[in-house]
């Protein structure tokens, strides 16, 4: 069953999140926004994932607008850079797109992150819409407006909040996701009941065999009911000013992590380290049981994600790398715990020794 859920900006409806199984409704969703098919249109997308979705995308909405261009970068997070978003300008700069017309994310979240940054600079701002189809950005990246790109050393260090027009989700694109790939966006799922929701982190291991397999039904439920804690939380505090750094759960070392892996490791799976060690510190503290722990452990092996650090990094590079991270308050690294199953919190104060144990953990 297609399903549909509206993402309010400031008490206001700002854009759709619409699940479908196809692309069969994608035009239709579009011209919903605007009626205007006089709007040229870039399609943004990798080479990956171009080869399997950028013809049938293009082809549909060659059937509404006359213009159809698509620029394609390689895949992976080493693209997410400036300087690709600079070819991107030159290319929109040679095709005449101005302020009326569309730019299109199909990909993953490196480029959902790109095209939103590019479409929030080009311009001041053109109109943009995501069609994500790796799970980590059909349930995450898509959604909430972050956009941007790493730059030198850090991760998403230049960027911009800009809201897409629409998030369009074709759940059958999972069937061409890696499994290493399903399994480093299930790193953001869990995140999402830990930090959020305990009933949801309870179904999801109930339905772990479905998840693994890529049951159509379970993946709509999962998309859907992430998808709804993501608006949630984007709705309550849209510029990160409080509640939204709960997301950031298991990514301060998390994102230490795939930057010293040279982005060997996938973004969810760094997540799933940065988890291992942040649930560490929560029992630790006392804030979750020995039990609650272990468990979040099984949970994330469970799901195939790693809960050991198979690279030679050194715990304190991670450490020195996450205090360069921009969710650094002064001097103070700003880190999420576990306050329980289900609930987050903010702490400031967790010190060098606390992160330096719980990353030993990983190589134990
Ligand atoms: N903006 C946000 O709020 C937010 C939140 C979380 C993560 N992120 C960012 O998202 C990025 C990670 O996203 P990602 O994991 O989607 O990375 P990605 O875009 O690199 O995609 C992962 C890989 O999967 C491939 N792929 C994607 N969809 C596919 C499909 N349907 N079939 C076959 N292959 C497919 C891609 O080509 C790529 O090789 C990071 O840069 C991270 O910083 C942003």
């Amino acid at each position: 069953m297609p399903k549909k859920l509206e993402v309010l900006y400031e008490n206001k409806p700002c854009y759709n999140i619409i699940i479908e199984n196809n692309f069969e409704k994608l035009v239709e969703n579009i011209i919903e926004i605007s009626p205007n098919t006089d709007r040229k249109v870039c399609i943004f997308t990798d080479d990956l994932v171009g080869s399997h979705y950028e013809k049938e995308v293009r082809e549909r909405l060659r059937e509404k607008f006359n213009l159809v261009i698509t620029y394609t970068i390689p895949n992976g997070e080493n693209s997410k850079t400036l300087s690709n978003v600079e070819k991107l300008y030159e290319e929109l700069i040679k095709n005449h797109f101005d302020r009326r017309d569309l730019l299109i994310a199909l990909g993953g979240g490196v480029v959902g992150d790109m095209t939103g940054f590019a479409a929030a600079t080009y311009l001041r701002g053109i109109d943009f819409i995501q069609v994500p189809t790796s799970l980590l950005s059909q349930v995450d990246s898509s959604i909430g407006g972050k956009t941007g790109v790493d730059y030198l050393q850090y991760k998403n260090m230049v960027g911009a909040f800009y809201m897409p027009k629409l998030v369009y989700i074709n759940t059958a694109t999972l069937n061409t996701l890696s499994d290493a790939q399903l399994a480093s966006g299930m790193g953001e799922v869990v995140k999402h009941g830990l930090i959020r929701n305990e009933a949801y982190y309870a179904w999801m291991e109930t339905h772990s065999a479905g998840v693994l397999a890529r049951d159509p039904q379970v993946m709509e439920e999962l998309i859907y009911e992430s998808c709804k804690i993501k608006k949630a939380v984007v709705e309550e505090d849209p510029k990160e000013q409080g509640i939204r750094a709960y997301l950031n759960f298991g990514h301060t070392l998390g994102h230490a992590i795939e930057r010293l892996s040279n982005f060997q490791l996938f973004h969810g799976q760094c997540v799933s380290l940065g988890m291992a060690c942040a649930s560490y510190i929560s029992w630790k503290r006392g804030y979750i049981s020995e039990a609650d722990y272990t468990h979040v452990l099984a949970v994330l092996e469970t799901f195939h994600l790693p809960t050991k650090l198979s690279l030679p990094i050194a715990p304190q590079d991670v450490v020195s790398v996450s205090k360069s991270d921009k969710k650094m308050v002064g001097k103070r690294v700003k880190f999420v715990l576990l306050h329980g199953i289900g609930n987050a919190a903010i702490d400031m104060d967790v010190s060098d020794e606390e992160m330096l144990e719980a990353l030993a953990t990983l190589s134990e």
